[in-house]
């Protein structure tokens, strides 16, 4: 037996690779373009190990991605492979189509092919989860209730209109074609290997290096945060038990606005790395343009996965922080690698000419 998936080489497919192969042996065939986003080095722990397949590819190749599913047999896909950030998606939109929603529709008639073509008892077992986000929902008030399953779909970014999109490519393969899906819809994931382009690892780099920390708007803006663990925890649960043709919302019971994030992390690294060379973190707080369209609140009714699959969050916000924060500062080379060209180019690009 084996699984597919797909993204495995940025933070939270590698996080779920990682996680999945120290709790099973199963084989898992890691289809990844290597985007800017994508990076072996996540991986690093798994050079020579057999039960880690890596294939550079695109999901939009059709032919690419029938060829993996000829050699490999998988009995399940699990699809993290996405365009991902919100602030690029308002800068360059195109790749997001492409990639969110052309890549998951040849996923999707890729594994219909397959799917077709197995025997009857192999078709019942087979699973395709499609790993969504929260930011489908839209913008929430701040007395609305948090979003649950059947709360309507209004996408306001490119990022989340192109995710709701391969939702609803997902849904319809189900509905149409019969295909054993499974969708997830979790909250904002924090933890080890998260791009410094997100929020929280861009805070503690700058902080680390003495640079300001660009505050959106007014700062309270709210997210819902879930450690990136709990989050593969989740999509095991689900990939195992979840029932076909269901969506799950995935969510941490944690809302914060970004203040009390940039707070957190301020605070944990002045007491784990402090350093009186450095300015005092706090004080390196800039308010920033608001980001266009900028989702004001996202919060997630998490009840239906623990009801049906007994699934709940472990880690509490401070545990998972701390754990973060310590993540990050024993691993600065990995985020002297990532300090590359291009990311140096985003950075300007972005928050240059700010106000
Ligand atoms: P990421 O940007 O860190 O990683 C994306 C990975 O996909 C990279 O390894 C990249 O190389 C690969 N990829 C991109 N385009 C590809 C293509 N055309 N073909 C093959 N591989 C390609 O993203 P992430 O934060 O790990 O998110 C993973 C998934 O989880 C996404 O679908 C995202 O929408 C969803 N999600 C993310 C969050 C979050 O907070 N990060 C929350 C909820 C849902
Ligand atoms: P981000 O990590 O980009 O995730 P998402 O947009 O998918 O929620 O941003 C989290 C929140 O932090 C969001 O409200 C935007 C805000 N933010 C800033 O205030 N400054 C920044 O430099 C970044 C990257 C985000």
């Amino acid at each position: 037996m084996t699984i597919l998936i797909t993204g495995g080489a940025g933070f939270i497919g590698a996080n779920f690779v990682l996680d999945w192969l120290a709790s099973s042996d199963e084989p898992v065939v890691n289809l990844d373009l290597l985007t800017y986003a994508g990076n072996l080095e996540n991986l690093a722990s798994l050079a020579g190990d057999p039960r880690h397949v890596f294939a550079q590819g695109d999901i939009c190749d059709r032919a690419f991605v029938d060829s993996l599913f000829a050699r490999h047999h998988p009995r399940a896909v699990v699809h993290f492979a996405a365009e991902s950030h919100v602030d690029r998606s308002i800068h360059g939109p195109a790749d997001f189509v492409r990639t969110n929603i052309e890549g998951t529709f040849t996923l999707l008639e890729a594994a219909r092919a397959y799917w077709s073509g197995l025997a009857a008892s192999a078709r019942l077992d087979f699973r395709f989860l499609h790993v969504s986000t929260d930011e489908v929902y839209g913008s929430l008030g701040a007395d609305d209730a948090p979003f649950s399953e059947t709360t309507p779909y209004t996408p306001n970014s490119p990022y989340s209109a192109s995710k709701a999109a391969s939702d609803h490519l997902v849904r319809a393969w189900h509905h149409t074609y019969g295909l054993p899906v499974l969708t997830t819809n979790c909250s904002n994931n924090y933890g080890g290997y998260q791009f410094p382009e997100k929020l929280i690892p861009l805070v503690i780099n700058n902080v680390l290096g003495g640079k300001p920390l660009p505050i959106y708007g007014d700062g309270k803006n709210v997210r819902d945060w879930l450690y990136v663990g709990d989050h593969c925890a989740a999509i095991r649960e689900v990939l195992a038990r979840g029932r076909v043709g269901e969506t799950y919302n995935i969510g941490g019971w944690n809302e914060k606005t970004n203040l009390e994030i940039v707070h957190a992390i301020c605070n944990l690294l002045d007491e784990l790395a402090p350093n009186p060379q450095r300015p005092r973190s706090l004080d390196l707080i800039t308010y920033v343009k608001d980001r266009p369209g900028h989702d004001r609140r996202y919060a997630i009714d998490a009840r239906k996965i623990e009801h049906e699959l007994g699934w709940r969050p472990s880690e509490t916000f401070e545990t998972g922080i701390r754990k973060t924060v310590a993540w990050y500062l024993a691993h600065q080379e990995w985020v002297g690698h990532i300090l590359s060209g291009e990311y140096k180019q985003w950075i300007e690009k972005q928050y240059e000419n700010q106000d």
